[in-house]
């Protein structure tokens, strides 16, 4: 079997582990955990990073720290997976969705028209005109690990006075004007989950600049708890921190990182070359002026030209046992948010029709590349 995304560990990770368990230090304290956090906010260039359990742990801790208030709307995108949308109704508030660019990202021109159109701007904050609700925030997700058209996007939300929390989950090693994502606004997570460019098993990171945030989001992490002797707590806290046992696995990951961006890259490469002359059959390329991690390699796959549905060739894939999917179902088609409010949303519906997502472990071969490509080049004679 050709897998979709298998964790790599060939590098530190047994040592650091065997270190947590012969000193005994396997919880949520620990100097894997620190030197985890200052190895990520090293790497992306920001001043702050708070470990957390996992991703989405980080986007919540992210939004209840930004000042998010129930009864508040937030921008979304309709194409990601669902934790970003989540969140924001963990928080109590709505979620806004928006239609995608084709680099599969939040539409950036169309979140523009929306600011414009629905929304008016008053002393304090960003109000929309139908609901009389104030909008507080937007969350990008740098679908793939492609980076969102960023910087117009953060002009804006500053025009706007709208909080900006990037979802960066899938786009540790993403560069936009090369600026790591995730650094463009008020905090940035990532997500350490088994498929991602990088593991800790599950795990997750708040990175910011503002040294408020990175304090609130400790301390709501850690159930908001004022000290440690009589357990006085001042808030309403979550138990959304990150053991030590998973920092010393995210430890080693970072050491291997660039090594695996570099084999991300060579991959993306090769599959660019071979697949370009499948008529029919485009990859995902990443917006100009950006470095991507290469995390996940997506194709579209026009059904005319290519005498083949998307299904079809998934099929085919899968009878082959190689392991490829369908893009996530769009968020404002999701049964618990049907009733949402959406803008224009018009693009989205045929990416996601036609968009399948190719194996993309680092550990990927020549050899498992070259038979995914020859079954999507035989595709409908197959
Ligand atoms: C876009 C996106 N946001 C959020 C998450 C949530 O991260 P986690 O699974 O670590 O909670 C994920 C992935 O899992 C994701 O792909």
């Amino acid at each position: 079997m050709i897998p979709l995304a298998e964790p790599l560990l060939k590098g530190n990770e047994l040592k650091y582990v065997q270190e947590c368990i012969e000193t005994g230090w396997v919880s949520s304290v620990g100097k894997f955990v620190d030197r985890f956090e200052d190895s990520v906010a090293t790497f992306v260039g920001s001043k702050y990073a708070v470990a957390m359990s996992n991703g989405t742990a980080a986007l919540h801790t992210a939004l209840l720290v930004s000042g998010i208030k129930p009864g508040d709307e937030v921008i979304v995108p309709t194409l990601t997976f669902i934790a970003p949308i989540n969140v924001v109704t963990y928080c109590g508030a709505y979620p806004v969705f928006m239609d995608c660019d084709k680099a599969l990202n939040i539409d950036v021109d169309k979140v523009g028209q929306f600011l414009e159109q629905e929304c008016v701007l008053k002393i304090d904050g960003t109000y929309r005109k139908k609901t009389g609700r104030r909008v507080h925030a937007i969350i990008p997700v740098h679908v793939f690990g492609n980076p969102v058209s960023i910087r117009p996007l953060a002009r804006l939300a500053q025009e706007y006075r709208l909080k900006l929390i990037e979802d960066a989950t899938e786009s540790l090693g993403s560069y936009f004007s090369e600026k790591h994502t995730g650094t463009f606004g008020t905090a940035g997570c990532f997500s350490f989950n088994g498929n991602k460019i990088i593991t800790t098993g599950g795990g997750g990171m708040l990175v910011t600049d503002d040294e408020k945030i990175a304090q609130q989001a400790r301390h709501l992490s850690t159930q908001a708890k004022e000290d440690n002797l009589y357990y006085s707590h001042d808030q309403v806290g979550y138990n959304y921190r990150l053991t030590n046992i998973q920092a010393a696995l995210g430890l080693a990951q970072m050491e291997t990182l660039p090594a695996i961006l570099e084999m991300k890259h060579v991959q993306y490469e090769y599959y660019l070359e071979n697949l370009r002359e499948i008529p029919g059959l485009r990859m995902i390329t990443p917006p100009l002026g950006t470095r991507p991690n290469h995390w996940f390699h997506t194709i579209i796959i026009d059904p005319v030209v290519y005498k083949c549905t998307r299904d079809e060739i998934l099929k085919k894939l899968i009878s082959f046992e190689i392991q490829a999917r369908p893009v996530w179902k769009l968020n404002h088609k999701q049964k618990p948010y049907q009733s949402a409010e959406s803008f224009f949303i018009e693009k989205a519906p045929l990416l996601q029709a036609q968009a399948i997502n190719l194996p993309c472990s680092s550990s990927l071969t020549e050899d498992q590349m070259k038979t995914v490509i020859d079954v999507l080049k035989k595709g409908s004679r197959l």
